[in-house]
């Protein structure tokens, strides 16, 4: 085959170069379908950097390797020498008239799963080795990309610095969840201390430890030096929850701030998300449109609504008042104290309001015990970010920055000083007052992509008995 530099689907589709139509170009990708009669053959061509599919023509008497023709079929992979023209056929404006093609892989028609169209989801995440081929995935992983773009964007342009906090972490205070442990003691010959308990001191790092739930705590660390910092990376929470909305490994995006109150905090957390979704939207379209002709229809519509409204904010105690007047029936009943469940965010999101919204100051009893305590002993300066479809897209506080306020929910909520005594330091020196939240990046991509069920918006889920790839 004659050496031609190779061309992305994307950029021959989009006309890039315009200079290369009715040049000879290169392309390699893999075949979606493959259909035509015994003089003319249609491929369609798939990349991955498009959505759309580039049409190859192949003219069966004169391409000869009949053979070979032969063994092109759905899912094979192909790289082909031919002159890019004006298309004739409608859906597409160019298309390859092909001169030559080499078969780098075939795809054996009987055992190719993605031999045909139209597996459910279900299906597809039994396959997840194969399903970023779909249509579906590609748009999914593309959107995802961009969006992971765009958080490093935003918070370059605003000033903030990117602060790599650890997975692994000696500290297990932050309370956010269950934790899975990382360790290289012999489980089949576990070292016990004299007392007959597990001798951790012989563990690799001479103590426990385990994979983080969040980066806030030393991000707050990094808040108090640089002033605005970020994290983006995996959080992992052991919990045996198995629904749409929980990952036992999941990204998160945690932005700190020095000299923010709680009210710079909601605002911060309202631009971000709503620069978030304008970004995917002028930057994504033709997955996005995919997405909503495929799976939701009004899901276009429901992102720019997002983008062009003010989020409604109010405190958890309005919040209770307005599901005691409901008369809505609640799988679990509403009363002051009690920590909000999806069903009731969505009726405050969905029903009530019809926009984000973002409650404020919940009971201290249901929250952690870094968050800044008010003077009404009763509540704390919590904001979680309740979106529709979603419920809690984000949560954050006002933290604490009195040392001595700090020390007493501890010993309250029974946390041992030993583990959190470098905490506490940055509240003995220069403290100051701060701010933080958390964006779960999955169930931003569930609102964004439209998708039911998180484990569709990362390439390879961790869910209970679920990490196969
Ligand atoms: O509300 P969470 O637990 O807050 C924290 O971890 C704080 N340390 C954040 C901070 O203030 N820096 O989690 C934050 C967000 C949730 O709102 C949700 O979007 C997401 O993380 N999240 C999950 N996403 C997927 N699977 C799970 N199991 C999740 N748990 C939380
Ligand atoms: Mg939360």
């Amino acid at each position: 085959m004659k050496e031609l530099r190779r061309q992305r689907v994307f950029d021959l589709l989009k006309g890039k170069d315009e200079s290369l139509v009715n040049g000879e170009v290169n392309v390699k990708g893999w075949v979606r379908t493959k259909r035509g009669n015994k003089n003319v053959a249609f491929i369609a061509l798939n990349d991955g950097s498009i959505i759309h599919n580039i049409q190859v023509v192949v003219e069966v008497q004169s391409f000869g390797n009949d053979e070979m023709l032969k063994k092109i079929t759905t899912g094979a992979c192909i790289s082909v020498n031919g002159k890019l023209v004006e298309s004739k056929g409608s859906g597409q404006n160019v298309e390859i008239l092909a001169h030559e093609i080499e078969l780098y892989g075939t795809a054996d028609a009987e055992t190719y799963p993605l031999q045909k169209k139209g597996h459910s989801l279900e299906f597809l995440r039994e396959i997840a080795h194969l399903r970023p081929r779909t249509n579906t995935f590609g748009a999914i992983f593309r959107i995802r990309h961009a969006l992971a773009f765009a958080i490093h964007k935003y918070y370059n342009d605003k000033g903030f610095y990117y602060l790599h906090t650890p997975i692994i972490t000696g500290s297990d205070a932050e309370g956010a969840g269950a934790m899975f442990r990382v360790t290289t003691l012999d489980l089949h010959n576990v070292p016990t201390t004299p007392e007959g308990k597990i001798d951790f001191q012989q563990d690799f790092f001479g103590k426990e430890t385990n994979l983080t739930v969040s980066g806030q705590l030393e991000g707050e660390l990094g808040a108090l030096a640089l002033s605005n910092i970020y994290t983006f990376g995996p959080t992992f929470r052991a919990e045996n929850s198995n629904t749409t909305r929980h990952l036992a490994e999941f990204w998160m995006i945690e932005p700190e701030m020095a000299f923010y109150d709680i009210n710079d905090n909601q605002d911060l957390a309202e631009d971000f998300l709503k620069y978030l979704i304008g970004y995917v939207l002028e930057n994504c379209a033709d997955d996005l449109e995919f997405l909503q002709k495929m799976y939701d229809k009004e899901l276009i519509e429901r992102l720019q609504f997002v983008t062009s409204n003010t989020f409604e904010r109010l405190s958890y105690t309005a919040a209770i008042e307005i599901l005691e007047k409901s008369g809505e029936k609640f799988e679990f009943p509403v009363k002051w104290g009690v920590d909000l469940q999806s069903e009731h965010e969505r009726y405050l999101v969905e029903k009530h309001f019809k926009k984000p919204v973002i409650l404020t100051d919940y009971p201290r009893d249901i929250k952690a015990f870094y968050m800044k305590q008010n003077d009404d002993g009763k509540t704390v300066r919590a904001m979680d970010v309740l979106f529709p479809k979603i419920g809690e897209i984000i949560g954050g506080s006002q933290r604490e920055e009195n040392y001595d306020k700090l020390v007493s929910r501890i010993k309250e909520m029974g946390i041992p000083e030993k583990d959190v005594w470098w905490y506490l330091e940055t509240r003995k020196f220069g403290t100051a007052p701060h701010s933080g939240f958390g964006l779960g990046f999955e169930r931003l991509m569930l609102f964004i992509t439209g998708m039911g069920n998180i484990r569709d918006v990362i390439p390879f889920p961790r869910a209970p008995l679920n990490a196969e790839f």
